[in-house]
């Protein structure tokens, strides 16, 4: 749970820090008091049952939920150590430097190529556009499937090709860490374990986050592991915190905490 508890071997420099985090929705008091830090270059996993906040949490890392009205957090999330939500932060960079990947693929309906340079375009980048569509379509090992089909319709692809380009087009935008709130969920098995051999192959160059309901996934994949669960709260509702933090080994082989415990051989027996 507590950020000194996380071996050093695995332990590198911090990318994002919460510090007493509370997210509300209007009156609604959806998660309470969360503290821990996601280190650079590793894939960092968010646990634990529907409603607790996995979401909303991810969401904070790039300021999504700044698009909503109701939206409400106290507390402080930096980002390399400045104030994400400061008044000077402008929130477009940061979800360019934050690049976020969503449950359901959601190419544009555009080519396969004007998808990948959609963002390179509105930035005005100055390098070669075929070669970063190439590039990145080969970071998600996509480009073999689709170098004859540049022109054809990113929406014509499979659900696992679409999400793959999903993927390349976040990373097209050179981001320093990807956000995925359940990028499987949507996807047949096959698919799934090619998007999984890709965090392993991206954390080299980049900060992943994933939520994911599969806990045979988190296993797969993350270095550490944040189980996070609801408890009863004011007029029946429900609030989400944080139980343990630690590298996944541990969440899974021996946990600190009774509830992670019963959570993971419950779903897992
Ligand atoms: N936009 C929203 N407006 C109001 N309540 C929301 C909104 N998004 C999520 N919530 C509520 O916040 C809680 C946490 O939701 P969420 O982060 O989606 O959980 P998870 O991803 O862990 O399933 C839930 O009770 C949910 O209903
Ligand atoms: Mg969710």
């Amino acid at each position: 749970m507590i950020d000194n508890e996380i071996s050093d071997s695995i332990k590198t420099e911090t990318v994002f820090s919460l510090e007493n985090v509370d997210i509300f929705y209007g009156d609604y008091h959806a998660v309470r008091d969360v503290t821990f830090t996601i280190p650079k270059n590793q894939v960092t996993a968010f646990i634990g049952p529907s409603g607790c906040g996995k979401s909303t949490i991810l969401r904070c890392l790039n300021r999504l939920n700044d698009l909503n009205e109701i939206f409400r957090l106290t507390g402080t999330i930096s980002y390399h150590g400045q104030d994400l939500y400061a008044p000077d932060i402008d929130s477009v960079e940061v979800r360019k430097r934050i690049g976020m990947v969503f449950q359901k693929p959601n190419p544009f309906p555009k080519t396969i190529y004007d998808n990948i340079v959609y963002g390179a375009r509105i930035n005005n980048y100055e390098g070669d556009l075929d070669e970063l569509v190439e590039t990145s379509l080969k970071r998600v090992a996509l480009w073999d499937e689709v170098k004859d089909k540049l022109k054809q319709s990113g929406l014509a692809l499979s659900g696992g090709q679409q999400q793959r380009l999903c993927i390349a087009r976040t990373i097209a935008a050179q981001p320093e860490v990807v956000l995925m709130d359940e990028p499987c969920s949507a996807l047949d098995p096959i698919s799934t374990l090619k998007v999984e051999e890709l965090m392993h192959e991206l954390k080299e160059q980049y900060t992943i986050v994933i939520v994911t309901h599969n806990m045979q996934q988190a296993t797969r994949v993350a270095d550490l592991t944040a189980f996070f669960n609801t408890e009863a709260a004011e007029k029946g509702s429900k609030i989400g915190y944080l139980v343990e933090y630690d590298t996944t080994q541990i969440i899974f082989g021996s946990p600190h905490q009774q509830d992670t415990k019963d959570y993971i051989s419950g779903r897992f027996g």
